[in-house]
């Protein structure tokens, strides 16, 4: 800065990147830490397995719709990792070891199984995905945080449009019956409350999945898919 001139320069200030650790909140919640982590890791284990069931079916309408569904689960895995620089959250090496060997095993066996297996598991799976968006929702909202309500209702709802497309591959099968029965899930049994044709507004959504544990909504197996 020159005075005597009357001229005056200015340094210009620093530009520091959204990501950088000066930006980071360090978050104070274990189990929150852990699901952001693990789902992180899943995505890549969703991708991974629809690869190799894109790679196996031979009708091109369900090959491209897989490969969509594919390309949204890197799109949550990019979202989940925004999430997690913005609070300092690593990456679990032992997630990403585990879920990548899972959704390689996956991918594999879509070429042994038959096709009703894949698409079948594949639907229970997105099915269980579903309230995982919505409890960090939960688990983020205890911390009195809500900017990423948004981003977690769009990823909740988009695993619902995996498994509503899942489902309608196989609702006529007569396998179906009996696989439900086994595990859980199908026509008349859900994994989640979400329905598609009734959601909340984002505001409210905090509703879904409020009984969420361990895999199951109470009451989900009555409204989570038999709308359509
Ligand atoms: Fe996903
Ligand atoms: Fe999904």
């Amino acid at each position: 800065m020159t005075c005597g001139t009357g001229t005056l320069a200015f340094a210009p200030a620093p530009v520091v990147p959204e990501d950088s650790p000066l930006f980071t909140v360090s978050l104070n919640h274990p189990p929150l830490v852990d699901l952001l982590q693990r789902a992180y890791s899943a995505e890549k284990a969703a991708a991974y397995a629809y690869i190799g069931h894109a790679g196996s079916l031979k009708d091109p309408a369900a090959k491209a719709a897989v490969k969509q569904i594919e390309h949204d689960e890197w799109d949550h895995r990019a979202h989940v990792l925004a999430i997690m620089r913005h609070f300092d959250v690593p990456v679990s090496r032992y997630y990403e070891v585990k879920y990548a060997i899972i959704g390689r095993f996956i991918a594999g066996s879509c070429y042994v199984i038959g096709w009703f297996m894949p698409i079948f598991f594949a639907g229970k799976l997105e099915s269980g995905n579903v309230c995982e968006y919505f409890v960090m929702m939960h688990y983020f909202h205890s911390l009195g945080i809500r900017e990423h309500d948004a981003v977690l209702y769009e990823m909740g709802h988009k695993e619902k449009d995996h498994e509503v497309y899942f489902l309608g591959q196989i609702r006529g099968s007569r396998l179906l019956p009996f696989f439900e029965r086994a595990f859980g899930w199908g026509s008349k049994a859900s994994l989640n409350d979400v329905t598609l044709d009734a959601k909340y507004p984002v505001a409210d959504s905090h509703r879904y999945c409020a009984t969420y544990r361990a895999g199951s909504v109470k009451g989900a197996a009555e409204a989570g898919n038999q709308q359509g």
